[in-house]
């Protein structure tokens, strides 16, 4: 049984009524119950946490130590400051993929750095809602790697 935290920080919860055109149409709940479906069958556990609070997404990823697999993140704007969510996944080692729904690389320049990609296996931006799903896949694939069948 696979172990997926998925995170979303800041304002993620306004999903579906935020900026909509850069968004989606969404609500986070409807997104989460459709990850639920697309994982249904597949042995995969998943465990959704969504804060607008840095501490309380660090008191997360602590809890996760020893117990997650692996973590998918989006963590909003903290991405582009937050030394101690950096920290926090680094101190818990758990492998980690960056999500965001829009291409942070070809927006504001205040967003085109992260502190989520130093430590992330790989990140996945730009295919709004979907990117959560290609994570998963790539989730699976990574793990799949180190039982050692990746190809
Ligand atoms: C975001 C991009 C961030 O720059 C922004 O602050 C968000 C959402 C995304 O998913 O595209 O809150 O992480």
């Amino acid at each position: 049984m696979l172990k997926i935290l998925i995170i979303n920080g800041p304002n993620l919860n306004m999903l579906g009524v935020r900026e909509p055109k850069i968004y989606g149409e969404m609500s986070l709940n409807l997104l989460e119950d459709e990850l639920k479906s697309y994982t249904k069958n597949k042995n995969i556990v998943l465990d959704f946490f969504q804060s607008n609070h840095e501490g309380e997404i660090i008191d997360k990823i602590h809890s996760a130590y020893d117990k997650i697999d692996i973590i998918i993140i989006n963590a909003g704007a903290l991405t582009h400051y937050s030394i101690a969510i950096h920290d926090a996944l680094k101190s818990v080692a758990i492998p980690t993929i960056e999500v965001h729904l829009s291409n942070i690389y070809n927006r504001e320049e205040f967003r085109q750095q992260s502190f989520i990609a130093p430590i992330a296996i790989g990140g996945i931006y730009g295919f709004g809602k979907d990117g959560y799903k290609l994570a998963i896949d790539a989730a699976i694939r990574y793990l799949d790697g180190k039982a050692g069948g990746l190809n």
